[in-house]
């Protein structure tokens, strides 16, 4: 199992007023990855962003781009978020009819290709589609909003999954999505993740509390590691 642990901030909870100037600050401040938060108000009931708002933030970063699409019809725009620079897409089975599909055109766009499980989408889920992912997302809250709390029997999926990325001996990261604070960073790299995606518990406080809070979130995090 790896055993460094990621921190990706979400800046569904940024301040949109300011967004470049934050995606700056958390990249300074010690983000490994950038956390998109992309959703179309149809298979979630929220609005966010979309590719042309990526393609503007991807002037003033270099880290990872690491896109959660919560939208229907996902396939049309995975050129578009190329070419907006992400490289990582990471997409719902329910959001489209045919997910073996869109896995296989993320990585045929070059780009890392994850696949996310809601709370109440069994973790079976992953087993025909183990062999051609990069990336697993637990959502440990119902995707939508930040700001939820997170969602304890997701802790058990964690676990799941973990054992189902060492037998299948593939380079596979496991994200945790959803109520991530220090008290549950630690709980969730315990079970067996290693990616760890934070919007309210990085973003709060205003940009010169972001280093305290992502170091917060690590070293709670690495202290799961046993
Ligand atoms: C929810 C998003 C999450 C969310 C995390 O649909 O996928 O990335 O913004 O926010 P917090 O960390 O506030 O739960
Ligand atoms: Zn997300």
């Amino acid at each position: 199992m790896m055993t460094d642990i990621l921190i990706a901030p979400s800046i569904l909870s940024a301040d949109f007023a300011k967004l470049g100037e934050c995606v700056q600050a958390v990249d300074i401040s010690g983000a490994d990855w950038i956390h998109l938060d992309v959703m179309d108000g149809n298979f979630v009931p929220n609005i966010s962003f979309g590719p042309s708002v990526i393609q503007s933030l991807r002037g003033v970063t270099s880290k990872t781009f690491d896109a959660h699409l919560m939208i229907e019809a996902v396939d049309t725009f995975l050129p578009e978020f190329k070419k907006a620079g992400c490289e990582r897409i990471t997409v719902h089975p329910e959001s489209g009819p045919h997910i073996h599909r869109s896995l296989g055109l993320i990585s045929s766009l070059g780009m890392k290709a994850g696949v996310a499980l809601n709370p109440g989408t069994p973790v079976e889920t992953i087993d025909n589609l183990i062999d051609m992912v990069d990336l697993v997302l637990v959502m440990s809250v119902n995707p939508g909003f930040g700001g939820q709390s997170f969602i304890e029997s997701q802790l058990e999926k964690i676990r799941a999954v973990r054992s189902r990325i060492n037998a299948s001996g593939r380079d596979i990261r496991l994200q945790v999505d959803g109520g991530i604070t220090p008290e549950t960073a630690a709980k969730v790299v315990a079970a067996g993740a290693d990616v760890l995606v934070a919007g309210t518990a990085v973003f709060k406080g205003g940009e010169k509390a972001y280093a305290t809070n992502i170091k917060a979130i690590r070293d709670a995090a690495l202290t799961g590691l046993g």
